[in-house]
């Protein structure tokens, strides 16, 4: 048996089959393209129901003040924003992004807002996560874990830099309960995400791509699997939307 060489395994874009080493390139594209209109997109595609995604987000994850969280894949910084003042003087927020584009549109907008003091900048992979052990009370992953090449090299980094007692929240996209609300969800996705994204940014194949890589993504009870798997304890989802998107949550033994 021999072992294949990162560049000859093969794993997922949307829908294409393409080597790893292409993949997290190819992601790049795709959130450079889109990362001035990001916002817009957002509210546009979702109606708005995002935010109670990310409100619910903020309510499961329990940060006090004082406390050090990290928001991993943070783009734009939504999740940060509210954390920031969920922490206070006295705690610190980590707003990572492997893309330089989302983050500078994230920093951008935070200090727009005046949240700055307790923030930090950061340009990481999920995958490679450069903080000690035991670092975060809480970490947040929000439509980014879709994005990652080798998942579990990213679940096990964010249990690493966890505390013990520590939470990890993985917000994502997710399966549909109903087989109606599926194909009608299908329809929606595939027609109008990329009509949306060619009239408003003049990229269809990019919001193709987040059409696609929503249904490669594992389905509520494998990512349960999956954290179990590489060590997370009391391992839980939430199904929000019908289960269009899902809130995974689990503690660090
Ligand atoms: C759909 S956006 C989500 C942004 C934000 N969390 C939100 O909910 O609005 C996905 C983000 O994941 C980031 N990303 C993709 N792969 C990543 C990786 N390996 N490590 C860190 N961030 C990554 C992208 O650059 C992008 O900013």
């Amino acid at each position: 048996m021999t072992d294949k060489s990162s560049s000859d395994r093969t794993t997922h874009f949307g829908f294409q089959t393409v080597s790893e080493s292409e993949k997290a390139g190819k992601v790049a594209e795709v959130f450079h393209s889109v990362a001035a209109k990001y916002d817009l997109m957002n509210d546009l595609m979702s109606g708005g129901i995002h935010r109670l995604w990310k409100r619910f987000t903020i309510e499961l994850s329990g940060v006090r003040p004082g406390n050090r969280v990290l928001d991993i894949a943070g783009g734009t910084g939504d999740l940060t924003r509210k954390f920031s003042s969920l922490v206070g003087p006295t705690g610190e927020v980590v707003l990572a992004d492997i893309n330089a584009s989302m983050l500078k549109v994230g920093r951008d907008r935070l200090l727009d807002k005046g949240v700055a003091g307790n923030v930090r900048f950061v340009q990481a992979d999920a995958e490679k996560l450069p903080f000690p052990d035991n670092h975060f009370d809480c970490i947040t992953i929000a439509f980014g874990l879709r994005n990652v090449t080798h998942k579990e090299d990213a679940i096990a980094s964010m249990l690493r830099v966890l505390k013990p007692g520590g939470r990890l929240l993985v917000l994502e996209f997710s399966k549909p309960g109903n087989e109606l609300l599926s194909k009608a969800y299908d329809r929606y996705s595939f027609t109008m995400l990329p009509l949306m994204g060619r009239l408003i940014t003049g990229d269809a194949d990019s919001y193709r791509y987040l059409a696609e890589s929503i249904r490669m993504h594992p389905d509520q009870e494998t990512l349960k699997g999956m954290m179990e798997e590489a060590g997370f304890a009391r391992v839980t989802y939430h199904n929000m939307t019908g289960g269009i998107v899902a809130l995974h949550r689990g503690i660090k033994p």
